[in-house]
């Protein structure tokens, strides 16, 4: 029979952080991920780190190659109304934002994981969980064509939204918060230079659209879309007529189109459990809440969880302490709720919801307030550059 200290399902940033950081801190883990090692590291996701973020992927050494290729951005670009406004998050609050795509941060992690020989096993399948309401947690999966039970102290559910963590906890033991917005985001990625140095986030009568990146060579597109569009009718030709058209006229000349190298599209959602821990499991990441992405949230949250967690069980391995371990779902669920609401309103003031012109003159007038106040700017700033981990949650 196997044992190890910690079971962590799924290995996303989530679970490939938390793995990494209780290995730097002398606790053993297991990671087991469903999907194969290379769909792993070829899923195209966020792009946008906070500092907090940052620092955290630096103390569980594997910043060098993030700290070496990142694009450090003070600033990005509110358009609207035909032209585009500044936010200067380094003026307003004296911190930065980094890009760096997650599929990076994806492949650093898992380098540093199987360097040090850690336990990470990929195509894992038929996970299920139990125990972990009393003394002795259990996970039985599938591997290799045989079946396994691995015994452990505390079981890590980083396995995402659609994962078996959440689902295997009674209902009647979780309250779960839910709002599904009606459009998803159809992104592009394409191997040509963005068409500004920063992040546009740009309003327009027909739909949202951001102008994001991944390097100098490497453009983001996103534009705001129906549920039911089907990816087959977003041929490149169209996607880049319909950004352009919902961009100020200066910045959609400015766009350098070319051959799309990944396309999707992901509906919007806010999502939270509560509470994240159940006995001797904890849900971490985009297993216990979902926001939608207008923020760049999702993944520096799920990072703050797993700052939170690795502390916890540092202290319980050294001092035999609890007081961390308890405090989790508390201490993250603080700081997940300023998140879920940021990023709501963030998405409320900048996408189509109805063709009501009075909710699009709302959201100009907003648009037009906050651009022109230093105090409704700088609280933009300091929630999207990351709020403080200092006691506010
Ligand atoms: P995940 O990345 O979802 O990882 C969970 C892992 O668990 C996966 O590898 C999965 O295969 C595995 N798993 C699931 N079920 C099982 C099982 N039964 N057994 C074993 N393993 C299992 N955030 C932003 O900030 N900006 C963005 O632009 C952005 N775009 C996104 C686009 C999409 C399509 C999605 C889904 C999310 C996006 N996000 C974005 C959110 C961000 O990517 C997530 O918040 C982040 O990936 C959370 O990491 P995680 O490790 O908690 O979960
Ligand atoms: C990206 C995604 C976001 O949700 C965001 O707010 C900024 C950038 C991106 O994928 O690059």
């Amino acid at each position: 029979m196997a044992r190890t200290q910690v079971a962590i399902i799924g290995a996303g940033p989530s679970g490939l952080l938390l793995s990494q950081l209780l290995h730097v801190n002398g606790i053993d883990s297991v990671v087991l991920e469903r999907r194969s090692r290379e769909y792993v590291a070829r899923r195209v996701r966020a792009g946008v780190l906070e500092q907090g973020t940052v620092e955290l992927l630096q103390r569980a050494h594997v910043g060098e190659r993030m700290l070496r290729e990142r694009l450090v951005h003070d600033g990005f670009e509110l358009g609207f109304d035909g032209k585009t406004t500044r936010v200067d998050l380094h003026a307003l609050t004296g911190a930065a934002v980094s890009v760096y795509g997650q599929t990076e941060l994806t492949k650093d992690l898992i380098e540093a994981r199987s360097a040090a020989g850690a336990k990470l096993l990929f195509e894992a399948g038929e996970v299920s969980i139990e125990g972990f309401d009393g003394a002795h947690p259990r996970v039985h999966y599938a591997h290799g064509g045989r079946r396994h039970e691995l015994h452990c102290d505390f079981i890590a559910g980083c396995d995402g939204y659609h994962g078996v963590c959440r689902r295997t906890v009674p209902a009647q033991s979780m309250q779960s918060f839910e709002r599904t917005y009606p459009f998803g985001w159809l992104g592009i990625l394409a191997d040509v230079p963005p068409a500004s140095r920063e992040l546009i986030y740009s309003n327009h009568a027909r739909g949202f659209a951001l102008c994001s990146m991944r390097s100098l060579n490497r453009s983001r597109y996103y534009v705001q879309c129906g549920l039911d569009e089907n990816l087959e009718s977003w041929t490149d030709a169209r996607f880049w007529d319909e950004l352009r058209r919902r961009l100020p006229a200066a910045v959609a000349e400015a766009v350098i189109t070319g051959p799309s190298v990944e396309k999707s599209i992901a509906p919007l959602r806010s999502f939270v459990v509560e509470p994240l821990t159940f006995g001797r499991l904890f849900l971490v990441g985009d297993a216990a809440h979902i926001v939608p992405p207008t923020g760049a949230k999702g993944l520096n949250l799920a990072a703050a969880d797993v700052r939170v967690l690795y502390g916890a069980l540092v202290e319980y391995y050294r001092t035999g302490r609890r007081e961390s371990i308890d405090g989790y779902s508390a201490q993250c669920l603080r700081r997940i709720w300023k998140a879920v609401r940021f990023s709501w309103w963030f998405t409320s003031l900048t996408h189509k919801f109805s063709d009501d012109p009075f909710n699009h003159r709302l959201q100009l007038a907003e648009l037009d307030y906050l651009t022109g106040s230093p105090a409704a700017l700088g609280s933009l700033a300091e929630n999207y550059v990351g709020l403080p981990f200092d006691g506010a949650g």
